[in-house]
């Protein structure tokens, strides 16, 4: 992974390191002036900094308790108090001055564009709430949505938030296996998807991956389909609807349901250690909380601004800073669905001038492609409305924040790079605009998030030094639990390091407690920032029939970060040969989708394993990689 190279971590650890100290311009302006000040003061109390921060939304009840952590890990927030995710996003906002803020700005690659005021998107929400009530979906049924990066997305999110049905949005990236098997395991009921996405020039049909899921999902009973591309489709009249249709002739108001603060909003399926995703369960009352306050804060978005993350509604930061954040602001979001060097390596470059866009938040890998086309694309492009710039997903190498210092942000624009996980929920590490930044670190904990880096034992590792990234307090928006799998929840992440939550990362704090993220140390792989595990690539690959054992692992990239190298133990008479690997490679594209991307495959006799028969990736990658082996002793 492209984290740091030696000469930078000498760089890192000398107390003479340069800091981008912020501009008087950006100190005066933000919402937050007093870094330091407001650390302390939230650390002294997270509770009470949580429940004033619960303040900025709004509550059908409020609270009895903040915090309730009778039965923890199961922690619970803000007990006794009735609210809605969507009421909170959209209806609170209609009837004051942001119902004709824009709510959403869509563009595609084609070009083509679509925009809704608050006003127009809480109707259009709306006519959906009262069709799908129409249909019986109800109060805690699941509703799994498998769509590109469309305003029907959000509003099928929203919608179901209102009625307070849980969603289960499924990247339009993962293939139909990977879609099925999510279906499968939150029992949905309706399933939301498109005709076609666009993807490079080239329409995916994404209709045709969904019915090849639903085929083995018995679940399902509807299919509501987006037009988008104006894709032929198959359509199977006794299930299957075009959204048009769907909600036409629909009222466009509709009663919110009164929700639980712990009930669940949605859940978010994750990549872990085993071949099994974790269905990620966040809260229709806490997640808002956490959400708008680090919107507000690390993005420092004032009323009418424009707010641009880079990222695709299918993932978590998707969820919380396409979605819910930015609407929560009650400022404009932008969706762009497409990739950035269509039609040419200007793109983004180009939508930013032409929709002024205030923040942007976009990902190390994408930063890193960017730089390789080189400055002369960003320079086409005036963007002084660029006020504050983000990175997130994976560590962001300095000297591609450095690139993007100065050539899109001017040496004028913060960057903020937010650490935080599908499970956080919200950023958790990250600096403020007015934070001193060292390029490469995610500065400190963001107000009210007690993180430390640990040994084994979770004595605090000393500065410099490598250890366990856990956080020692509940937050707002923090997962509940694994959709149906409280165990497994108990065991990922609170089973490690006593009385902590277990991030599965690896970082270490410098002399000013400034923290630098390092990687995983778990089996989790980051693949352009997507998170996949290594167990679901080998159970793909173990499911071709001349496969007998595969063990896989991340090698570098200098753009993807990290992309998968895959050793294989071929079944007895099957001959090693180049159309097998290329034939190996489309089994994972099938079984995951896509962004499985397979750089390399060799063909082995032997894997090394633990005496318990475990694959050790680990030796794997030292060997690869010509490092170290480590501690081999439980080395068969
Ligand atoms: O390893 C960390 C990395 O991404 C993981 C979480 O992945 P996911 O749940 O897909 O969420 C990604 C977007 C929030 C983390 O455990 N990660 C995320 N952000 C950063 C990061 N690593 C270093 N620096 C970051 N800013």
């Amino acid at each position: 992974m492209p984290t740091i190279n030696k000469r930078e971590l000498t760089e890192v650890l000398s107390s003479s390191q340069k800091k981008y100290k912020p501009s008087k311009k950006i100190i005066s302006q933000a919402n937050v002036k007093n870094y330091e000040a407001v650390l302390k003061e939230a650390a002294r109390n997270p509770e009470k900094f949580w429940e004033e921060a619960a303040q900025d939304l709004e509550w059908f009840k409020p609270w009895d308790k903040v915090l309730d952590a009778s039965k923890k890990p199961f922690f619970k927030w803000f007990t006794g108090a009735k609210c809605n995710l969507a009421y909170n996003a959209l209806d609170r906002h209609i009837g004051t001055k942001t119902e004709k803020n824009k709510a959403i700005i869509w563009e595609d690659e084609a070009g083509r564009t679509r925009q809704y005021a608050y006003l127009e998107l809480y109707q259009e929400v709306n006519k959906l709430v009262n069709a799908l009530r129409g249909i019986g979906a109800k109060k805690g049924d699941r509703i799994a949505i498998y769509m590109p990066n469309i305003p029907e997305i959000a509003f099928a999110m929203l919608a179901c938030a209102k009625i307070g049905a849980i969603h289960s949005v499924v990247y339009a990236g993962f293939s139909a296996a990977a879609l099925a098997d999510r279906i499968k395991d939150a029992r949905a009921k309706i399933l939301f998807t498109a005709d076609g996405s666009f993807r490079r020039g080239k329409v995916i049909n994404l209709k045709e991956i969904a019915d090849s899921a639903v085929k083995s999902c018995k679940t399902i009973k509807k299919v509501i389909v987006a037009k988008n591309n104006n894709e032929k489709v198959k359509f199977n009249k006794s299930k299957d609807i075009w959204y048009k249709d769907f909600v036409k002739g629909q009222p466009t108001e509709a009663k919110c349901a009164r929700m639980d603060s712990e009930d669940p909003a949605f859940v978010l399926y994750t990549s872990g250690t085993t071949s099994k995703p974790k269905g990620v369960v966040h809260a229709h009352g806490g997640y808002p909380v956490g959400v708008l306050r680090t919107i507000k804060w690390v993005f420092d978005l004032k009323g009418d601004e424009i707010f641009w993350c880079t990222a695709d509604p299918g993932w978590i930061t998707g969820h919380s800073y396409i979605i819910y954040g930015p609407l929560l602001a009650g400022v404009t979001t932008l969706m762009y669905e497409g990739v950035p060097d269509m039609p040419a390596p200007d793109r983004m470059w180009r939508i930013i001038e032409k929709y002024k866009v205030n923040v942007l938040y976009t990902a190390p890998t994408l930063i890193r492609a960017m730089m390789k086309y080189g400055a002369k694309w960003p320079a086409k492009h005036k963007m002084p409305s660029l006020r504050i710039l983000g990175s997130v997903g994976e560590p962001i190498n300095p000297s591609a924040w450095k690139w993007y210092y100065k050539y899109i942000g001017k040496n004028r624009c913060p960057i903020m790079d937010t650490w935080w996980q599908t499970e956080t929920g919200m950023n958790m590490i990250t600096p403020l605009p007015t934070a001193p930044l060292k390029p490469g670190s995610a500065v400190k904990p963001f107000p009210g998030i007690i993180a430390d880096v640990v040994d084994k034992k979770g004595k605090r590792a000393p500065a410099g030094k490598g250890g366990y990234l856990i956080i020692r307090n509940p937050w707002p928006s923090m997962i509940r639990t694994i959709y149906k799998n409280p165990k497994r929840y108990i065991k990922t992440y609170w089973s490690k390091v006593k009385g902590a939550y277990f991030t599965g990362d690896v970082a270490f704090r410098d002399k000013d407690g400034y923290f630098w993220i390092q990687g995983r140390t778990d089996d989790v792989l980051k693949i352009a920032g997507h998170r996949i595990g290594t167990a679901e690539v080998e159970s793909s690959f173990v499911s071709h029939k001349s496969v007998v054992e595969a063990g896989v692992i991340g090698v570098p990239d200098p753009i993807k970060g990290e992309v998968i190298k895959a050793f294989i133990i071929l079944k007895q008479g099957i001959n090693p040969s180049d159309n097998l690997k290329q034939e190996l490679k489309m089994q994972v594209r099938k079984t995951i989708g896509p962004i499985a991307v397979i750089k390399d495959i060799d063909f082995v006799d032997k894997l090394p394993k633990t005496r318990s028969g475990k694959i050790m990736r680990r030796v794997l990658k030292a060997k690869e990689l010509g490092l170290p082996l480590g501690d081999t002793s439980s080395l068969v």
